[in-house]
């Protein structure tokens, strides 16, 4: 059968694209059902949390965690709810990971709080003994790079018309205000604010009222968002 069609060069070419083209519409179909639309609820990342965002890929984190948890009772228990593909509606580039030295993180911001995480990142096997997680205390005294991650939301807002500046929910109120570049830098540390209110870290704190954002903040800002 197969001398038959490796004869006809012209018929097994037709062929092998009628076989592609199926496989690829279906491939793409599931991204046309109502689970792949950005989910109620799902909302922007905020600047600071873009922010944190930026420093997760810089520092290359997903080559060890990966943001997809499966549909298995294993990972289920552990995790939470399996991850459904209008989570990520907002998500450029997607952080799935395909590597596990490292638990997953798509609902960290459910059972890590901002203090531990504070201290874990400081130096991960002071709280989890025999941990390999590499320490970052770069974080602690650098500042994020506001003027990156304010671009970004711009340019998302512009391209691919992320909502910012929406009222998602039909109740009157915008849900991720962006606005110009001087507002959307007094959120950034408004919400900066929060999230060190209830931290013991007293130099990070001391950064933030004087109208620092240190690295670290951003970065967990971002992790207390994965829900
Ligand atoms: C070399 C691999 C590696 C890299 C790179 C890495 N991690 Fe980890 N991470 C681990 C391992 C292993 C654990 C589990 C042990 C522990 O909690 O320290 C972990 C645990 C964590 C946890 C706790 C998760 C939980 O469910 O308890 C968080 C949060 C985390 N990492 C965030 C990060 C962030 C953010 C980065 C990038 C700045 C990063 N990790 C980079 C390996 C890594």
């Amino acid at each position: 059968m197969f001398h038959w069609l490796e004869q006809r060069p012209f018929f097994f070419a037709v062929a092998v694209f009628i076989i592609i083209a199926f496989a690829g519409v279906i491939e793409v179909i599931p991204d046309f059902a109502k689970e792949s639309r950005p989910i109620v609820g799902a909302k922007p990342y905020t600047i600071l949390q873009l922010a944190g965002r930026q420093i997760y890929i810089h520092e290359d984190c997903n080559a060890c965690h990966s943001q997809l948890i499966r549909p298995f009772k294993s990972e289920t228990d552990r995790y939470g709810m399996y991850s459904l593909s209008g989570e990520y509606a907002y998500d450029r580039p997607f952080l799935w990971g395909s590597e596990r030295q490292g638990p997953d993180l798509h609902r960290v911001g459910n059972y890590r709080t901002t203090d531990w995480n504070m201290n874990h990142m400081w130096n991960p096997s002071a709280l989890v003994p025999g941990s390999i997680m590499p320490s970052y205390k770069d974080m602690y005294s650098q500042d994020i790079d506001f003027g990156t991650a304010y671009a970004e939301a711009y340019t998302v807002k512009k391209v691919f018309s992320t909502p910012y500046d929406k009222d998602l929910n039909g109740n009157g109120k915008i849900d991720v205000p962006l606005g110009s570049y001087s507002n959307a830098k007094k959120l950034a540390l408004q919400e900066a604010m929060v999230i060190t209110a209830d931290i013991k870290n007293k130099k990070i704190k001391e950064a933030v009222a004087e109208g620092k954002i240190p690295q670290i903040v951003a970065l967990i800002a971002y992790l207390n968002s994965l829900k």
